[in-house]
């Protein structure tokens, strides 16, 4: 069977600050620039959600995309979007909240809510130009 991919785009705001606690106030300043803001900033996420696998032979979809939809906007976007990634979430409480560790969040979410079967795939643009994928 022919696998094929499907993509669902959404998009959420939220609020993050870049910093290791370990590190001097002027390396934290070097490294993560306007990121490391202690008063937070804000981003404009868009997210892209690639599943892969075959069409079921009945519907001819590999997932019906509101069923898709629904589970991005139950598991990701009521948990992420108008946050503060720092503060009101315990996956970041110590980990920074990077596109990068996002990213990989939202797959660990989703993988289990989907059927073993398909791939998940996750790209996340912090910016237009700076995105991330997951796994890539
Ligand atoms: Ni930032």
């Amino acid at each position: 069977m022919n696998k094929i991919a499907i993509v669902r785009c959404e998009h959420f705001n939220a609020a993050h600050r870049l910093h290791n606690k370990n590190w001097s106030d002027q390396k934290n300043k070097d490294v993560f620039g306007k990121c490391n803001n202690p008063n937070y900033h804000g981003h404009n996420y868009d997210l892209e959600v690639k599943v892969i696998g075959t069409c079921d032979p009945e519907t001819g979809y590999v997932i019906d995309t509101k069923i898709l939809s629904d589970l991005i906007k139950k598991y990701v976007l009521d948990r992420y979007d108008h946050k503060n990634l720092n503060l009101d979430t315990q996956e970041f409480k110590d980990v920074n909240p990077t596109a990068e560790n996002i990213a990989i969040s939202i797959y660990n979410i989703l993988k289990p809510k989907l059927e073993a079967s398909l791939e998940l795939k996750i790209k996340l643009y912090e910016t237009p130009r700076n995105f991330v994928e997951y796994p890539y």
